[in-house]
Formats: C-alpha cells, structure tokens, sequence
C-alpha cells in the first residue's frame, strides 16, 4: 500500500457505514473495517472473493441487485433492504451504489456504501403504529360522541313525550268536571222535553257526553301514578278498558280490532296500570306498523301446562326485518324518524311484564305482520 491508499484506508476504515468496491466480475476489491466487521471476515480473506457470497452468503448475484444495475446503467442507485442478521433480528440497510468509470466511459468499478437505518426505520414504524392506534381512537371517540348525541336527543324526546302525558292528563281533568256538567243538564233537558225530535236530539248529545267522560277518566286511570300497586285483575277488562281509549285512533287509522277473550280467564295478581301500558305501547306500534290501515288481534288464554294467562297480540303490518329484531327490546331502539318515536316503548313493556315474572316474545315476517305473545304466571 502506498501512503495514499493507506491514508483512503485509514480514513474510510474511520467511518460507521459499511463500504466496499466490486468490479465486474462482483470481486471485492476494497472493503473498510465496517463492512468486514459485519460480515465477520478479515478484510484480507475478503478481498478477490465475490461480494454476494462474502457479503450476503449467496451462490448467484442477489435479486434486483444493485450493483448489477449500477454496471449495466452507469448511473448510481439507491436502495432499502431488510435483511436478516445472524442475531436473528431484521436489520434495514440503505444502499447506495455509485460507478467509478474508467478512460473509455464505461463502469469499471462500484462503490457500494450500506447504512444500517434500523434504529430509524424501527422509530419510523413505532411512530406510524401510534399514528394508526391514535386513529382508531379519535374514531372511537367520534363513534361514542354520536352515540351521545343521540341518546341525549332521544332522552330529551323521552322527556318531551313525558311532557305530553302530564298535559294530557291535566286536559283530561280540567274537561272532566264540564263534561259532568253538561251530562247533567242533558238529564235534567231530557225529563223536561215532550218533543220526540228534540228529545232524540238531546240523548246523541248525552251519548257523545258519556263517551267523552269514558275517553278523559281512561286517560286519568292511565296517568294515575302507581308504584307496582298489584291486585287481582281481570286481563280482558283491562285490555277492553284501554283500548277504549284509543278506538277513535283505530277508527282514523282504518284499523279493525279483532277480540278473542277466553271468558274462563282467571284473575291474575298485576298491576293493571302497567299491564295497561304494555297493551297501548303495543297497540301504538302496531298502528305505526299498518300505515295504508288493516288488522290488528288480540287473543287471550289460559295455558294450563305453564299456568300462565297468554296475550297474543298481532297484526298483519310491515313487520320487522330478521336482523332488527334482536334490538327491539333495547332501549332507544328506534327505526321511526325523529319525533315519531323514542325507542322506549318495548323496553318498557319487557320491564314491566319482566317484573311480573313473565315473558314477551315475538314473531315477524317483513310483510306480513307482526306477534307478540306475552304470558303472565297466575
Ligand atoms: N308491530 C310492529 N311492527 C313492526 N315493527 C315494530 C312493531 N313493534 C315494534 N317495531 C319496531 O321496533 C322498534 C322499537 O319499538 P319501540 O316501541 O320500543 O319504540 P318506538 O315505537 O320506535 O318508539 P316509542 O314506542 O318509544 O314511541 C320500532 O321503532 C319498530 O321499528
Ligand atoms: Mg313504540
């Protein structure tokens, strides 16, 4: 060597990066201390022999290498590699490849430079694995944000529905004392009137005056407070007596209510009320389900084997696709536009009949209608 190949040696020997010169042929010819230190060679044992068996222990040059094309192009190249180390760990190399070029132009000689980046590549991936896991989680937070919203409207929908009910029962007190009234004047007119005409005048308006009472006491039953007040109930009175309430809306709704009651029917230990509220929750949804009008049957009977009363309630509306219904029951469940419905309706029938020690099971098909049977232990 002669003082300035030894002073290129020492000072390329000085640098971290690992450095080798191939000729044509893939000979080393030139390795400083890094690259022998990695390959684990002495540098002189390295030198003559070909780089893709002393560098990278290979019989054949390497896939897409580099070098290769540095030799065929004349132009310099720049690759990443992931390589397996002899520790068993993956190491990533960037390489880099320039020719050296002799008298006539073409690549006598390549430089090849092999950076280990594996400490930047690791931060690099750690740093996209935050980023992905920071926006999974910005994504879950949005998710929860509009479940939140959601159920804040739903609940001040809940509220606002409540809001109605109160009203309604306050409307239906205030009207229930004039009615009362007016029904007694309409006895005292009737005793008083000779003319068969009149007479039959004033009997439509006592008529229409007794259904009105019928209508707002049912509305004042319904809203009267109860804290689980249970005592024996006749299912079918209560049933007749709450879907008197909502006759008129069938009636609107061009819906025709089928009654099957089983006279033998035995008392049952309920609290009317809520059983009540199970039966209009019902009988809403069936009317929102039959929207051109149509049918709606309600059965009930005795099931000895269980012993239990069973209500079957039915009606041949749109019915609930497969996939919904296991969500029927679930609070705030709703498939009805905003405003129409609060989702509440069923989960509270589930509480209600569920605090009885009974069961609501249902029955659909999409298009043909929908079955609600529910059975109460006697
Ligand atoms: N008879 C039925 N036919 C078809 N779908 C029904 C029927 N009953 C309930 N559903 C479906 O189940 C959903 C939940 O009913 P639920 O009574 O709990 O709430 P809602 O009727 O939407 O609102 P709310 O009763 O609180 O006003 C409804 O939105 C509707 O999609
Ligand atoms: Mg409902």
């Amino acid at each position: 060597m002669d003082v300035s190949e030894r002073f290129l040696q020492t000072a390329l020997d000085g640098i971290h990066d690992c450095i080798s010169i191939v000729d044509k042929n893939f000979q080393i010819i030139f390795v400083n201390e890094a690259a022998s230190r990695r390959a684990g060679k002495n540098w002189r044992s390295l030198l003559g022999n070909k780089c893709y068996a002393q560098l990278w222990g290979k019989n054949t040059p390497c896939e897409n290498c580099v070098t290769g094309k540095v030799f065929e192009t004349g132009k310099p190249q720049q690759i990443i590699k992931g390589t397996m180390g002899t520790d068993g760990r993956k190491y990533f190399m960037e390489h880099f490849v320039f020719p050296i070029t002799g008298k006539e132009g073409t690549v006598e000689y390549t430089v090849e430079i092999f950076r280990d980046i594996t400490e930047r590549k690791v931060l690099e991936e750690e740093r996209e694995q935050q980023r992905l896991e920071l926006g999974k989680r910005i994504r879950e937070l949005r998710h929860a944000y509009e479940e939140l919203k959601s159920l804040q409207n739903q609940l001040l929908q809940a509220e606002k529905m409540a809001s109605i009910g109160i009203l309604a029962s306050s409307l239906a007190h205030e009207l229930d004392t004039p009615l009362a009234t007016i029904s007694g004047y309409c006895e005292l007119l009737a005793e008083d009137i000779q003319d068969e005409n009149l007479l039959g005048r004033v009997k439509t308006i006592s008529e229409q005056v007794i259904k009105c009472q019928k209508t707002t006491r049912g509305l004042l039953d319904f809203s009267r407070k109860s804290n689980c007040e249970r005592k024996l109930c006749n299912i079918p009175n209560l049933i007749n007596s709450i879907l008197s309430l909502v006759e008129h809306r069938l009636i609107i709704h061009k819906i025709k209510l089928h009654t099957t009651f089983n006279d033998q029917t035995p008392s049952v230990l309920v609290d009317g009320n809520q059983i009540q509220q199970v039966i209009l929750n019902l009988v809403n949804n069936a009317v929102d389900a039959l929207p051109q009008g149509g049918d709606i049957f309600i059965e009930t009977r005795v099931n000895h084997e269980t012993k239990s009363v069973e209500i079957i309630f039915e009606d041949n509306g749109v019915g609930i696709p497969h996939e919904k219904r296991k969500h029927i029951f679930s609070p705030f469940f709703t498939t009805k536009e905003p405003g129409k419905g609060t989702g509440l309706g069923l989960s509270i029938c589930k509480n209600i009949i569920s605090a009885h020690s009974g069961k609501i099971t249902l029955e659909s098909r999409v298009g043909s209608g929908t079955k609600f049977e529910i059975s109460l232990p006697l």
